[in-house]
């Protein structure tokens, strides 16, 4: 996720281009660039580190042109250096290109590209896009108007890239206008008096106008001072239908939620596509192990702590039963200090959304001392961990503002399930047939998702209408859905700061069935899967001692709970092991919604820190 922005109007622009990108900078803030067309040519800037720094630079400069483009980066491709830093030109440095997204087919493009002797000078997927354009400008009638030629080899550019894109253009041979396109990431047009914008959210542009056009998937949008003209894939111009933004920039910000955790919950059907864009084909260079590697790897031990730790203890049940390899799920606070044998064979992956997580980096460098291969699923690129890494998947959800973590979440059981299916095909656990019949299934997640939202939030809302003034609360759940009951009484406890605990079902009876009073919550995670009768159970005992069960269950489950428990909250019916990413939705939004009704600091909740950086 990167915050991109465009002015043109009758103002010098780097003053609206900064300003929107200090707007944006929730959406990354790893470097900073801004592009300007002044006198005929093109200028750039750009910074590591937070907007700030871009600021002061700017400043030195005398920027005048009335055209510019910004940009603040989340980085995916390349670490976060003023030399990845976007805009990215071409080689003639006429035209510079920013981008939000994920260019999936850039290496094979690039290579193409070289070959006709474009000189690369970054490692990010977008520099492909800026080459392409002056490819593409090349083979332009000279003497048609440039705003048609650029249209034209923005349209031919968009045509041979694939993945998720927003991306602004300006180029010299059309100074007064701004090329934007878009394709499952997010861009706004925002129409203001002799000055117009395109960004990847109205927050960047809400100061100087309310009116906005949010462009279709492919749809290019060409600005100038005195307005908009947008096209559709084939070149035919459309009418544009303006919305009017009744937000404020706060709110805007939040893409009109309410709280970041709510706009991340929200986030998850595209978060968990962003780090699911890679094929089967791609599996071995993506989770970095070869088929002779899987057949040496004899066990696994995974390293994290809190919500990531839930996610390493899910994949354990993952792993063990796609792949046979035994796991070993470790709180990395607790793997520290304890004495581990060597063992040949094994592979230790650290698991954390920050990379800057002081118990689980000193965990897997202790892992690395003792000589184990290693492995890192993590959010943010060139973090501590990553550099320590022997290879690190990437979990793609781009910034996690809020302090308890969701999107990072279900993005990292995306990660390591998909890691699960193909350790299993390699090593002989899966069948060809059945590790593609899963795999189709698993790809659908961002759909199941998308769904589950749907089915969950006004029914979630409304239920913790009834229960939020309970002082405590349980979560219980067996097999692959124990660890969501660990997340949702964690969840709840950091952001209602409410007595939560989760227990496995069949654990309840050895103990703290004493916990149970009348009226007590009992949220229990039971897709009808192979331990629905025994989560059946569980209830029955709680509902005896007075609970009042609520159950999240599949379509099947609900029939046969609906007169045995309290309430029920309907997930899609998904594969047994990919339900604990739906249940974790329905336990995000419980906590939420109590939190809200309990007036909490929801996005940053008392004695928390986004990344625990001491031990
Ligand atoms: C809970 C939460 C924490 C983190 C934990 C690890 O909502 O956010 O429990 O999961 O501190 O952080 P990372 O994943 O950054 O290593």
């Amino acid at each position: 996720m990167c915050g991109i922005i465009g002015c043109v109007g009758k103002k010098s622009a780097a003053p609206y281009i900064i300003q929107g990108l200090k707007n944006l900078e929730y959406r990354g803030y790893d470097s900073a660039g801004i592009a300007v067309i002044q006198d005929g040519k093109l200028l750039r800037l750009r910074a590591a580190g937070k907007v700030n720094a871009l600021e002061k630079l700017a400043a030195k400069k005398n920027f005048t042109g009335v055209s510019a483009l910004g940009h603040t980066r989340w980085a995916t491709h390349g670490k976060p250096c003023e030399a990845n830093s976007h805009p990215h030109t071409d080689c003639g440095g006429t035209l510079a290109v920013v981008h939000n997204g994920i260019i999936e087919n850039y290496l094979p493009l690039k290579e193409e590209l070289k070959k006709k002797g474009h000189v690369f000078r970054s490692e990010t997927d977008t520099e492909v896009i800026a080459h392409l354009i002056e490819e593409n400008l090349k083979t332009e009638n000279k003497n048609a108007p440039a705003e048609k030629r650029l249209l034209s080899a923005v349209q031919k550019t968009v045509k041979r890239i694939t993945g998720a894109f927003a991306v602004g253009v300006i180029w010299s041979g059309a100074p007064n206008i701004i090329a934007g396109v878009r394709r499952q990431s997010p861009l706004a047009v925002g129409l203001g008096d002799n000055e117009n914008f395109i960004a990847s959210d109205v927050s960047a542009f809400l100061k100087h106008t309310k009116k906005a056009v949010f462009p279709e998937d492919d749809e290019i949008v060409l600005i100038s001072p005195s307005g908009a003209k947008f096209y559709d894939a084939d070149g035919c111009q459309k009418k544009p239908q303006i919305t009017k933004i009744k937000w404020s920039s706060a709110q805007a910000e939040k893409g009109g939620f309410e709280h970041f955790m709510l706009k991340e919950i929200y986030e998850q059907p595209d978060a968990v596509a962003d780090t699911l864009r890679f094929g089967t084909d791609d599996m071995p260079s993506i989770f970095g192990v070869d088929k002779n590697e899987v057949k040496q790897i004899k066990n696994i031990q995974i390293l994290a702590c809190g919500t990531a730790y839930h996610a390493a203890m899910t994949a354990k049940y993952f792993i063990e039963q796609y792949a046979g390899v035994p796991v070993n799920a470790d709180y990395a606070s607790e793997y520290k200090y304890r004495s581990v044998p060597p063992a040949a064979g094994t592979l230790v992956i650290a698991v954390s959304q920050s990379g800057e997580t002081a118990d689980t980096n000193a965990a897997f460098k202790k892992a690395k001392s003792l000589g184990f291969k290693t492995m890192a699923i993590c959010n943010v690129l060139g973090s501590t961990l990553t550099r320590m890494a022997d290879h690190t998947f990437y979990t793609r959800c781009g910034p996690e503002i809020s302090v308890a973590s969701t999107k990072a979440y279900t993005s990292q059981l995306a990660a390591l399930y998909g890691l699960a299916l193909f350790l299993g095909r390699e090593n002989g656990g899966l069948s060809e047939e059945r590790f593609k019949s899963l795999s189709e299934e698993f790809f659908s997640l961002p759909r199941l998702l998308d769904e589950t939202l749907k089915m969950l939030a006004p029914a979630v809302e409304k239920l913790a209408k009834k229960v939020y003034r309970r002082e405590t609360y349980v979560f219980l759940a067996r097999g692959v859905n124990y660890p969501a009951a660990l997340e949702g009484a964690l969840k709840l406890k950091e952001i209602s700061y409410l007595h939560a605990e989760g227990f496995p079902g069949g654990e309840i009876k050895h103990g703290p069935i004493a916990l149970i009073d009348k009226n007590l919550p009992v949220i229990a995670l039971m897709p009808k899967d192979a331990l629905f009768e025994k989560m059946l159970s569980a209830c029955e005992e709680t509902k005896a001692r007075g609970a009042r069960v609520i159950a999240v269950t599949d379509s099947k489950g609900a029939e046969i709970l609906k007169n045995k428990v309290s309430d029920i909250l309907v997930i899609p019916p998904a594969t047994p092991f990919l339900t604990p990413v739906l249940n974790a939705v329905a336990v995000q939004l419980f906590a939420y919604y109590i939190a809200k009704l309990r007036k909490r600091e929801i996005d940053q909740p008392r004695n928390l820190a986004k990344s625990v950086t001491v031990e």
